[in-house]
């Protein structure tokens, strides 16, 4: 019987159909996509802090709003995550408490730090530019709220990376100290936007299945290649060299060939021992145990409009 409803299944995903939350699905399609879901979703909010970290010292007001609003975005974008989450049948809470007690994985690149103001440019025009080569073939994942939930955030990640790119084409036209600025931090961000697309193909124990399932539409090494590709050209008008000098055209494949990734480092940093992993888990706990009243007070609120609507109705 199950064989039959997961060719029924499968035949529905090569037919490009959504999958739905009240659909069948096998158990291990709705736990690979609370997995990705989930880390996504934990990403977005812990992406908010090393962004955050710069919305006091933005050099003007017109950069501070566009940070300020960036910010919020990524906190929409978590926001409609852990609802996608939600449709699968899990709780809300339960994934809040798998991240703030540091089981849960979310982007590596997030456990590095931002200490320039340049940072929040490579922030924007790497770590956005990478999340959109990752993210717009989700909008055509095989499970439809995920799929929806990404044309939105999509849309947004856009103008992040846009924001982005214009702080540093300003610095690559300033003084040679913004100059400096602007090579010191992409120097700094580059690799670990590289290693963002998680591991090469023969080390992802999950890219396979999801590939089949039409979770994933490309590869890690294919959206990372894209990346690259697309990055060597945009650095070329930022006037700023990539840090890494294996990059060169190779004719025949058609793309950039790039250097070797240092997986040591992203597994350590996946691991939790990069540069901010315990202050990033330090800053969710807090703010997680600081919003206690934030949350009595919206379920108080609920549980009293619920009462005074089931008194209307008796
Ligand atoms: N950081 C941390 N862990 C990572 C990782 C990374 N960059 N890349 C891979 N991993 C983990 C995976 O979670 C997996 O561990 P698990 O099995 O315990 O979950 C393991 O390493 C093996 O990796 P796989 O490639 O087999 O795993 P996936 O098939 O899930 O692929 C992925 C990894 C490409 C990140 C995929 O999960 C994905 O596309 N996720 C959705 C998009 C996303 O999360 N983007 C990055 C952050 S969001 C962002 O940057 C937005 C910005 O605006 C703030």
């Amino acid at each position: 019987m199950e064989k039959n409803l997961e060719e029924i299944f499968q035949a529905k995903i090569d037919r490009e159909e959504k999958i739905e939350p009240k659909d069948w699905m096998p158990d291990a399609y709705r736990k690979t996509l609370v997995r990705q879901i989930s880390q996504h979703a934990h990403s977005e909010i812990i992406g908010m802090l090393p962004e955050g970290n710069w919305i006091t010292r933005a050099p003007t007001l017109r950069r501070k709003v566009a940070l300020m609003a960036k910010v919020q975005d990524e906190a929409g974008h978590g926001l409609y995550l852990y609802s996608a989450a939600e449709t699968l049948g899990v709780d809300r809470v339960e994934l809040f408490e798998q991240l703030n007690s540091g089981k849960a994985k979310y982007s590596s690149i997030f456990n590095y730090p931002t200490l320039s103001w340049a940072d929040i440019g490579s922030v924007g025009w790497l770590v956005d530019g990478a999340a959109i080569m990752n993210q717009v073939p989700l909008c055509r994942c095989s499970y439809g709220p995920y799929a929806r939930a990404m044309v939105r955030v999509c849309k947004e990640e856009s103008f992040h990376q846009r924001q982005g790119f214009e702080i540093l084409l300003n610095l690559s036209k300033g003084s040679q100290a913004q100059k400096d600025m602007l090579q010191e931090s992409v120097n700094r961000w580059w690799w670990p936007a590289m290693m963002m697309f998680g591991p090469a193909d023969g080390d992802s124990p999950n890219t396979q299945q999801s590939m089949k399932w039409k979770i994933k539409r490309f590869t890690n090494d294919d959206l990372r290649q894209k990346f690259v590709d697309v990055a060597y050209e945009q650095a070329k008008v930022l006037n700023v060299t990539l840090p890494d000098p294996d990059i060169k055209w190779n004719e025949e494949r058609g793309h950039y060939d790039y250097g070797v990734i240092n997986w040591d480092e992203f597994w350590n940093v996946v691991k939790g021992n990069g540069p901010c992993n315990k202050e990033r888990l330090a800053a969710r706990n807090k703010a997680w145990d600081e919003g206690q009243w934030v949350r009595e007070a919206a379920l108080a609120h609920a549980e009293k409009r619920a009462n005074r609507k089931s008194k209307k109705v008796a």
